[in-house]
């Protein structure tokens, strides 16, 4: 079965059994501070989650487009990948363990066609937090899973939570049997031999986890996921991901094309490539920090190894377009963004080619001192020194350096360079918290004045001047957009001007819902439209703002103060961003 089927069933099927099927939210999170990418079906929907009402009602399904970067050094193995498609449903203070096994049970066995006895589940089992699930086994055992292919495990296995705070519960798994046999006597679920593949994770999320601590929350809810890539490998039989119709197109033309054929470095390519392509198209752009420097790494990592391919690099435009097309019947998205991906992808490449090219020569003069002093160890400052010096990627020299029969030290290397990007990124991935859960008056009024700078830069810059990423904190906002130079201090003044002039004349804010297309109609900003539901809500500021937005939003332009332009900088390439704070009047 191809990943579109298996996605189309699964959403069909959660519709017949009474879900709405929303949107995926973009890869790039929206005045989300916490996270750099979405990284779970959930993520999106934290503030529902916790209580606040969904406006399409309390079962839900979509697909969700995620980002993880933990393994990214993984990756060119036979199965990890950063970009993957989650399945999921929930039920929002709806259903809970029993029918959503029930649900679960019957997709997998009777849509998909999953042998009973090939699927295995684990349920929690219990600690001094939250006692053993016996109900989710006694659900599993009633659909049909008898006892002994039903497992026990603690929260190290069967408990969700995106890092340390925020909505939580135990989970249960489904593996699935590949038929392999059992590595040892004790073979289980739990063990990582490839006998067992995790392909589904229903959490029961009841609690909410803060200062270690665990609360019951007001509402239960039911949060599945499913990893699409996995399930069309399983369901077509395939060693890797990388054999099915996702990356097989392109896994073969880099074979094609190689002079010096690897299989890692083909599945890197493929899969950064892949990345790289979802990225730029939700409007991600390379850059030395946060989510930019992440996109930044996989182009050029990917490069590196089209390198080590021997591949022309002038092919790259070919191959993103061939990646475009196999992707394009699961993210019709990508046809009209195909220029964009491929000038910002090719751009960075070339910026890239030059950097390594003066770095090899830096790098090479290092190794020739080493030599003179018979030293054998390439050591992590002079790694880290390339790289502050002459923008040469520590993950680069670190190739080169054992390349070339020297030593290094990979942990002491990893942590110079974590230091370094904790120091100049905002937050790490892991350190999930769900920004619009931690909406007070403070971080309201700075989503509103996100709404007036928006509308100021189109007076101020001109019209095409959208908004490309936001970020907001109790203490401060930060706006991205597209502007092709730095902005003079008249600007500047203008802008904060023009902002604070809507805020003194206390403009109401107004909230409606329409139909998608009579919002677009009607000329309202949007930043994301495959994001939005065919019922959208728009936020109309006087008579000098219309934008889709979920909200919420400041009644009256008066309650946000007086803004400040306190930075003005660039963030990526034709990027430029403001950091502003609202100050009491
Ligand atoms: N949030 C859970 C996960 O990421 C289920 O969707 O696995």
């Amino acid at each position: 079965m191809k990943a579109i089927d298996i996605r189309n069933k699964y959403l069909k099927f959660f519709e017949k059994n009474g879900h709405k099927i929303i949107p995926s939210a973009p890869l790039i999170p929206e005045n989300d501070p916490s996270v750099l990418f979405t990284t779970a079906g959930m993520q999106p929907l934290v503030p529902y989650l916790l209580g606040q009402k969904h406006p399409e009602g309390k079962r839900l399904t979509d697909y969700q487009k995620c980002l993880r970067t933990n393994d990214i050094d993984e990756v060119g193995d036979n199965r990890h990948l950063t970009y993957f498609e989650m399945l999921g449903n929930w039920s929002l203070g709806d259903y809970f363990k029993q029918e959503s096994i029930k649900m679960s049970y019957e997709f997998l066995t009777k849509e998909l066609g999953i042998p009973s006895e090939k699927i295995s589940v684990t349920c929690f089992k219990g600690d001094e937090d939250c006692p053993k699930d016996v109900e989710t086994a006694e659900a599993w055992e009633k659909s049909g899973i008898p006892k002994e292919r039903i497992y026990f495990y603690g929260k190290e296995d069967n408990w969700w939570i995106a890092g340390e705070e925020g909505p939580c519960g135990p989970d249960t798994e489904m593996f699935y049997d590949t038929g392999k046999p059992k590595c040892s006597e004790d073979c289980q679920p739990s063990c990582d031999c490839g006998k067992y593949v995790e392909i589904w994770n229903n959490v029961f999320m009841e609690y909410y986890k803060k200062d270690g601590k665990y609360t019951k929350l007001e509402q239960k809810n039911v949060d599945t996921g499913l990893g699409l890539e996995r399930m069309a490998m399983l369901l077509q039989n395939k060693e890797t991901p990388f054999d099915t119709e996702i990356f097989k197109p392109v896994m073969d033309k880099l074979k094609e094309l190689a002079k010096n054929d690897d299989i890692s470095s083909r599945r890197i390519v493929a899969e950064h490539l892949r990345a790289s392509i979802m990225i730029v198209s939700d409007g991600g752009r390379p850059s030395n920090i946060d989510r930019g420097y992440i996109l930044r790494r996989l182009i050029r990592r990917m490069t590196r190894h089209l390198n080590k391919l021997e591949i022309d690099l002038n092919k790259l435009p070919e191959l993103i377009d061939l990646n475009i097309d196999t992707l394009e019947k699961l993210y019709p998205e990508l046809q009209k963004n195909r220029e964009v991906i491929k000038e910002v992808i090719v751009t960075e490449k070339d910026k890239f080619m030059k950097t390594l090219n003066n770095g090899e020569r830096e790098f090479n003069k290092v190794i020739t001192r080493l030599k003179e002093k018979n030293i054998n160890k390439v050591d992590s400052k002079t790694i880290f020194n390339l790289y502050e010096t002459y923008g040469f990627p520590p993950e680069v020299t670190k190739d080169l350096a054992i390349e070339n029969g020297f030593e290094v030290n990979l942990d002491e290397v990893d942590k110079l360079f974590k230091e370094h990007q904790e120091k100049s990124r905002m937050g790490s991935e892991h350190k999930f918290k769900g920004g619009l859960a931690e909406q007070n008056e403070k971080t309201i009024a700075y989503h509103t004045a996100t709404h007036l700078l928006n509308a100021a830069l189109k007076e101020v810059i001109g019209k095409d001047s959208h908004q490309r990423g936001s970020n907001i904190t109790s203490e401060r906002m930060r706006f991205d957009f597209n502007c092709d130079h730095k902005l003079t201090d008249e600007e500047k003044k203008k802008i904060e001007d023009l902002v604070n002039k809507w805020i003194d004349e206390d403009l109401d804010v107004k909230v409606e819902k329409m139909k998608k297309e009579d919002a677009i109609k009607s000329g309202a900003e949007c930043m994301f439209i495959e994001k939005y539901p065919d019922e959208v809500t728009v936020y109309t500021i006087g008579d000098v703002s219309k934008e889709l937005c979920g909200g919420p939003h400041v009644k009256h332009t008066k309650e946000l103060g007086h803004f400040k332009i306190v930075k003005e900088e660039a963030s990526s390439q034709g990027v430029r961003r403001i950091k502003a704070i609202l100050e009491e009047k």
